[in-house]
């Protein structure tokens, strides 16, 4: 008899993606957010999630928020293509990606219909260099987004800028270990 794995669709809350499996992930694949945020998508209702009133301080901070997500994943993007080792050819692959969600996250926030990725080209050829300004970058944009979170009035911006912290800090664990 065949043995027959019974699997769930789960929705992140942050990005609005769907994973499908067994059990939750321990970490989004497309947004990087913790589990805590993935709810089976048969008991969830995300219409209203990105309907968004902005004050002014919160639209301020997710636009610049927005500008982070594109400069990192430029920059990402760049590293992954330029680093010789492989090992950083993949992280820095799979964090332009991740960065690249934040940002579109941002962009239904914002409402906008579409976000450009300008070409960059000046990141190192090597990896040690690539790794300090990977961890300069995680490290601004966590600093960012705890202040974000912390002025925040909608609860749903300050939800995504605190999910957002944990996973820049992911980021930067991944750099820092690198590092040493
Ligand atoms: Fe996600
Ligand atoms: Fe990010």
């Amino acid at each position: 008899m065949r043995n027959i794995t019974i699997v769930k669709v789960f929705v992140c809350k942050i990005c609005g993606e769907a994973y499908i499996g067994e059990k939750e992930p321990s970490r989004c694949p497309f947004c990087g957010a913790y589990k805590k945020f993935f709810v089976e998508s048969t008991k969830y209702d995300d219409s209203g999630a990105w309907d968004v009133e902005l004050n002014e301080k919160d639209r301020i901070n997710v636009e610049k928020a927005l500008e982070v997500e594109i400069s990192n994943n430029i920059f990402y993007k760049c590293a992954s293509k330029k680093t010789p080792e492989l090992d950083g050819q993949k992280i820095f692959k799979i964090l332009a990606k991740v960065e690249s969600e934040h940002a579109s996250v941002w962009k239904k926030i914002l409402k906008l219909d579409k976000i450009d990725f300008p070409k960059y080209d000046k990141c190192a050829a090597e990896y040690t260099p690539n790794l300090e300004e990977s961890h300069a970058r995680e490290d601004r944009a966590i600093k960012f987004y705890g202040q974000a979170a912390a002025e925040a009035e909608n609860p749903r911006v300050k939800e995504i800028f605190e999910a957002f912290v944990e996973v820049e800090t992911d980021h930067l664990h991944l750099s820092e270990k690198r590092l040493k």
